[in-house]
């Protein structure tokens, strides 16, 4: 009896188990990772975004050889393709995983065409070559870019003493007080918390000068601030309805917007790195 529930027990655990890898196989498998070597052409392990700049560069040089494929200009042409193919084939050198994806054929043929000025037949072979593009692209464009690119809020702080989640938590605690005393017209309270509402908006505005310094104030920007001081005189002297309306402007300009760009890419960016700390742990 006693051995036969263990051997119960032992199968059951290994449908589990079964089971269990089988959903992270069926997860890991929703967005196929880049090679670990491509980390090396983006920050922090480089300067600059190496990477994404030789894409630049493959783009314009497509675009010089097209254009004077079709005015036959040799010499342009001569100098425009010797640097198609230089970085052309800096995707394998930088990412050397990436070297089957490359289409040699097609550049070989390429550069015979424009040695022998076959401007006609070059027109043909850059279309072939950008399906080499297009098909490394939709797979891994998206999944790099926001690896790679999307800000990283994980370390930032408002507060030293603070985690940027126990920040964020602590204002919408402000927002959600002013919205219960709109309800229970309780104005001392929801005056209150609006100024401390504000204090807090203040605070994170250092945080967005380490990346927008370029650009006027992004926060508090105007709209912001006007927000902000039409549910002040709102919460004065205007009826619930107006109150409630005045918040809904403050909520959109003040957080929405900025989750619509930042939450997201970084929540996406979160998913993904999981993902890949699932992938390692699957290969050991
Ligand atoms: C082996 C994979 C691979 C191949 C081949 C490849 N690319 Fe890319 N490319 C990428 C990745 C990955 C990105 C995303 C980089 C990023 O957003 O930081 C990208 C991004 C780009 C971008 C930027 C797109 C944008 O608007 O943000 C351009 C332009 C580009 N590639 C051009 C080319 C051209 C032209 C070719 C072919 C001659 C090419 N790429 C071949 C992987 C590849
Ligand atoms: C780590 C750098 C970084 C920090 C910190 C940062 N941003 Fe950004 N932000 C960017 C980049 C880069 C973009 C361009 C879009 C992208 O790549 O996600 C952007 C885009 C945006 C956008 C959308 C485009 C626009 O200009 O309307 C908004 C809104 C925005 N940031 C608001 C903020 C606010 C508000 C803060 C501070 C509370 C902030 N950002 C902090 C880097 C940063
Ligand atoms: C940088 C632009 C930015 C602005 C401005 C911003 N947020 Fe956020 N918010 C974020 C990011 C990024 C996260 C994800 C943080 C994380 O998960 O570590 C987040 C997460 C949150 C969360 C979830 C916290 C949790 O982990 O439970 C709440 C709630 C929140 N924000 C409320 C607000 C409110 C309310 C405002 C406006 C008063 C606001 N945020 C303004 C970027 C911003």
């Amino acid at each position: 009896m006693k051995t036969k529930i263990i051997a119960g027990l032992l199968a059951l655990s290994w449908v589990l188990a079964a089971a269990l890898v089988y959903l992270h196989k069926d997860r890991v498998q929703l967005v196929r990772l880049p090679p670990e070597s491509l980390a090396e052409w983006y920050k922090p392990q480089n300067k600059r975004q190496v990477w994404l700049h030789n894409m630049f560069k493959l783009r314009r040089e497509m675009q010089a050889v097209k254009h004077y494929a079709l005015l036959e200009q040799a010499e342009p042409l001569a100098l425009w393709t010797e640097r198609l193919n230089e970085h052309y084939q800096k995707i394998s050198e930088m990412v050397p995983e990436w070297g089957g994806r490359l289409d040699q054929d097609v550049m070989a043929e390429l550069i015979t065409a424009q040695q022998s000025n076959q401007f006609g037949q070059m027109g043909y072979l850059l279309g072939d070559l950008q399906q080499s593009c297009d098909s490394c692209h939709t797979q891994f464009r998206t999944v790099t870019a926001t690896l790679y690119r999307a800000p990283d809020f994980q370390e930032m702080r408002v507060k030293p003493s603070q985690s940027l989640p126990e920040t964020m938590k602590a204002l919408n605690r402000k927002v959600n007080s002013i919205k219960i005393a709109i309800g229970a017209k309780d104005r001392t309270w929801a005056l209150n918390s609006l100024g401390e509402l504000k204090a807090g908006i203040n605070e994170m505005s250092a945080l967005c000068e380490n990346c927008h310094s370029y650009l006027p104030k992004v926060y508090p920007d105007t709209v912001v601030e006007t927000a902000l001081e039409e549910l002040h005189g709102a919460l004065l002297s205007g009826d619930s309805k107006q109150q409630g309306e005045a918040l809904g402007k403050v909520a959109v300009s003040a957080c929405a917007q900025c989750h619509g760009t930042h939450r997201i890419g970084y929540d996406t960016q979160q998913l993904i790195k999981a993902k890949s700390g699932l992938l390692e742990s699957l290969r050991h």
